[in-house]
């Protein structure tokens, strides 16, 4: 099954990097990656490395994303930026929903519902970010925890268009902790997710959409976490940063079975 969907390494930098620094980043990358495309390369710079960004990979495999977006097309938001500004940059894709901007900037899942929707209709792919606090997997609650953002993030979406959401499992005890979780863990959450989107949209559309594990991943753990039956790629931070990890993860996704 796992054949109908190809791997997706997506780096989300973060507030990291300059225009300028991002650009010599990118560099290494895309020679790295050069014409492979067993594997599907994303990475999201900040907002304003973007265009430089676009301009270093023109013509490569490597894609790009952006970190977060407004909903609206235009108007008085001051600060924030639109699905269309995105995709004057050859921005192909958005994370939403990070629980950084959960937590620290207050992202509900109506607010993230509704950027998802705009990044559909403007053809961003959304990269739909879900996962439980280290308190709700104690008391318990992981999968109700999971089911409530997966279901709350996806309300409205069409299941024609479906089949192009990519989501990511992050345990927010796993990120930027260096604790990951285990393989059972994961894969755990990654078959419940894929079965709520069966439920959503028909199992032939959930067999199609990508689930990426995010969460302090590394060289070192990806080959075991990427082997899981419902493991499709990694949304990861720390390691890259640095083009050596980012291409050794790139690697792993392309020899895991
Ligand atoms: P990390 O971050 O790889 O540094 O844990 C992952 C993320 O927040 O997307």
């Amino acid at each position: 099954m796992s054949s109908l969907r190809k791997k997706l390494i997506a780096g989300n930098w973060k507030m990291n990097k300059t225009a300028a620094e991002a650009s010599a980043l990118l560099k290494d990358i895309r020679i790295g990656v050069g014409k492979r495309n067993d594997v599907e390369v994303v990475v999201c710079p900040p907002f304003t490395a973007l265009e430089s960004s676009a301009v270093a990979l023109e013509g490569s495999m490597v894609k790009l994303g952006a970190q977060n977006m407004h909903h609206e097309a235009n108007g008085a938001f001051t600060g924030e930026i639109s699905a269309p500004m995105l995709r004057s940059l050859f921005v192909t894709h958005v994370i939403l929903g990070h629980s950084e901007r959960r937590t620290l900037f207050g992202d509900t899942d109506k607010f993230v519902n509704q950027k998802v929707l705009s990044a559909i209709k403007n053809q961003l792919k959304p990269i739909l970010c879900v996962g439980e606090t280290l308190a709700e997997r104690d008391a318990g609650t992981t999968l109700t925890v999971v089911k409530t953002q997966l279901e709350g993030g996806l309300e409205g979406v069409n299941k024609d268009t479906a089949a192009t959401l990519v989501i990511a499992y992050e345990p927010v005890w796993a990120i930027g902790t260096g604790k990951v979780a285990t393989t059972e863990q994961a894969q755990e959450v990654h078959a419940f997710i894929r079965g709520l989107l069966g439920k959503l949209f028909g199992d032939q559309t959930a067999q199609k959409i990508r689930i990426l594990y995010g969460g302090s991943m590394k060289p070192a753990n990806a080959g075991e976490l990427l082997a899981q039956a419902d493991i499709d790629g990694g949304l990861v931070g720390g390691a890259s940063l640095e083009a050596r990890s980012f291409l050794d993860l790139v690697a792993a996704a392309g020899t895991a079975v």
